[in-house]
């Protein structure tokens, strides 16, 4: 079989750009993964094949995109199995301190972060390090005691978009699979959770087609505004954050994250008439509080996911938009709605006239500190 480093893999074919095509591979490469690990997932001989000693507490480094889906893994490690995980930016290490006891998951695309591989020679070598990154020949694999490939293919586009969803997909099953071979999980819970993943290239599918239909539209609707709110709740944050930070990146217009519980603490008061306001839906009644009061200000909400908003339609459509395709309620939260938030940030990108493959001033593997 070729390589997915061939350089035809780097070639665009029909897309317009890198980021369009990377965008459109997450539910191949999410299919391709899932037959890699589906048995091997539910029996725990996936975690036991890594040859790692047992854990009892998990901290994620990573940096960027890499460390929201660490908060995925380290969520779904909680959520299921009752584990404390602690979630450590790679460039904050210094004034970090973890317990015996604790595996180190560093997550790297390229595996050549200066900030990762310098976070590891700071923390105490007694812990054991597990790497995952789409780049096993790299710096990262090398340093680590056990290496979990993400087989995304190669990314071009400097905004991390397939290498997202593969690092959570490979993340979650190993999480799995650790869970059932230390004995907290059981292996038919674990069989029906793999099943439940199994599902997941279609769910993108449709994520994709629904946004497809409504993104241009919704881009240009919020064209002008100065900055975006993303709100989530649990496991639905780590997506919010990742809607941000896409958003900031290809964009260059103000974009945060926040819980949306605390938008009454502070965030409130930039909502104003016309304010965008994005909130990933889960399946969290109490989101809708936070709808509510985004719309009572004239906010704009857009929600992603879920089954749209319960609220009674407002009599202009244009103060809402709903980018839904049913509820998510897995452990790991709404995979799927990472696709939408990738298709608006680029769209409202291409719609203000930047380079979605090129962000100004960023670069994709940054080997200083
Ligand atoms: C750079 C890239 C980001 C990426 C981050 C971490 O800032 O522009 O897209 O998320 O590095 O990269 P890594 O290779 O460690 O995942």
């Amino acid at each position: 079989t070729a390589s997915p480093f061939a350089p035809s893999a780097l070639e665009l074919g029909d897309h317009p750009d890198h980021m369009a095509k990377e965008i459109g591979e997450q539910p191949e490469v999410v299919a391709a993964l899932l037959d890699r690990v589906r048995r091997r997932t539910a029996d725990g001989s996936t975690w036991v094949g890594l040859g790692l000693p047992p854990f009892d507490r998990l901290a994620v480094v990573a940096c960027g995109t890499s460390l929201h889906a660490g908060q995925v893994i380290a969520g779904t490690l909680r959520t299921l199995g009752g584990v404390p995980t602690d979630i450590v930016v790679a460039s904050e290490v210094d004034h970090v301190v973890l317990a015996p006891g604790t595996l180190v998951v560093a997550i790297s695309q390229s595996g050549e972060t200066a900030d990762v591989l310098r976070a590891l020679d700071r923390l105490d070598e007694r812990h054991p390090v597990l790497a995952l990154t789409n780049n096993v020949h790299s710096s990262l694999a090398r340093r680590a005691d056990a290496v979990l490939d993400c087989h995304a293919g190669p990314e071009v586009g400097v905004a991390a978009t397939k290498t997202f969803t593969a690092q959570v997909l490979v993340g979650v099953t190993a999480v799995v699979s650790a869970l059932v071979a230390s004995g907290r999980l059981e292996a038919s819970r674990a069989a029906a959770l793999v099943d439940e993943l199994a599902e997941l290239p279609e769910r993108m599918a449709t994520a994709a087609a629904v946004a497809a239909d409504r993104v241009p539209l919704l881009a240009t609707t919020v064209r002008d505004a100065p900055g975006f709110l993303f709100l989530g709740r649990g496991p639905g944050l780590p997506y919010a954050a990742e809607g941000a930070l896409k958003l900031e990146v290809l964009s260059y217009r103000w974009a945060e994250a926040y819980p949306a519980g605390e938008l009454k603490h502070g965030p409130l008061a930039l909502v104003d008439e016309g304010t965008p306001v994005v909130v990933v839906d889960h399946g969290d009644p109490r989101l809708q509080w936070a709808v509510a009061e985004v719309r009572a200000r004239g906010g704009f909400v857009v929600t992603v996911g879920g089954e749209g908003t319960d609220l009674p339609a407002l009599p202009r459509r244009t103060d809402a938009a709903d980018l839904a395709w049913g509820r998510s309620t897995a452990p790991w939260g709404p995979i799927e709605a990472v696709v939408p938030l990738q298709m608006l940030a680029r769209e409202l990108a291409l719609q203000l006239g930047c380079d979605v493959d090129k962000p100004r001033n960023l670069a994709k593997w940054v080997t200083v500190e």
